[in-house]
């Protein structure tokens, strides 16, 4: 579609039924074009008290109900999952498909109700984890006060007991794997400076997606 420098419309065209197959094509071009962080998304949970917080996490995994992270049971935001399953997760991708190309702004929130996978599929991430991430976990207290000398030697001396082989690092009771189901999702598309953006909605009626574009 040819656009108007001055100002133009933009058009979502052929969104697939399932948003989550939407999704996973924003995703592969975004992991295309915009590299290194097109994994990180912005997770937003409220606890029972109405108060709100939002964090960057890493998208461990998707499939046609929802998006999987990882975290930790002793962090804020699975504290208020346990309190208020629903949580809203952003992604926003911007990238040139070729140097002199426009910028492509994509954003898609999915809001959903998170709920932890099950043990044996727990179990399976993290046998799958780097050592330094076994290490994390191992020894993070997230969000309390820490000493950072007393970290790094606990840290090295960690580190240093694995690789001679005289600890290992079994599954700790505070790491974990959730699960968001997608319950409606918000795709947004616009391309060069002046262009009015284009939605579309998905909203989980019973078990049937319906969609439609909204005003931006
Ligand atoms: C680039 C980046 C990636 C991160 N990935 C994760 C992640 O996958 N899981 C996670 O629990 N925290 C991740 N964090 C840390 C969180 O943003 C946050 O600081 C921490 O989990 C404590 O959050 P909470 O107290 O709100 O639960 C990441 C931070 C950054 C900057």
């Amino acid at each position: 579609m040819t656009t108007n420098p001055i100002s133009s419309v933009a058009k979502i065209e052929n969104a697939p039924e399932n948003p989550m197959k939407f999704f996973k094509e924003y995703l592969e071009e975004a992991e295309m074009y915009q590299n290194d962080t097109f994994l990180l998304f912005n997770l937003a949970t409220g606890n029972s008290k109405g108060e709100v917080l939002n964090r960057t996490v890493v998208l461990r995994g998707h499939d046609d109900d929802g998006i999987i992270f990882v975290t930790e049971r002793n962090s804020r935001k699975y504290l208020d999952i346990q309190e208020n399953p629903q949580v809203s997760a952003t992604f926003l991708w911007c990238y040139r498909k070729t140097a002199d190309s426009e910028l492509i702004k994509h954003q898609v929130r999915i809001l959903g109700t998170a709920k932890e996978l099950s043990a044996e599929k727990i179990k399976e991430f993290y046998d799958n984890e780097p050592l330094a991430y076994k290490i994390r976990s191992a020894i993070c207290r997230c969000g309390e006060p820490v000493n950072w000398d007393e970290l790094k030697k606990s840290h090295d001396d960690l580190m240093q007991r694995v690789l001679e082989g005289s600890e290992t690092l079994p599954q700790n009771e505070s790491y974990t794997v959730i699960h968001v189901k997608a319950t409606n999702v918000d795709f947004y598309h616009s391309q060069g400076p002046n262009q009015m953006a284009d939605r579309v909605v998905y909203r989980l009626e019973g078990n049937k997606w319906r969609q439609e574009h909204v005003f931006a």
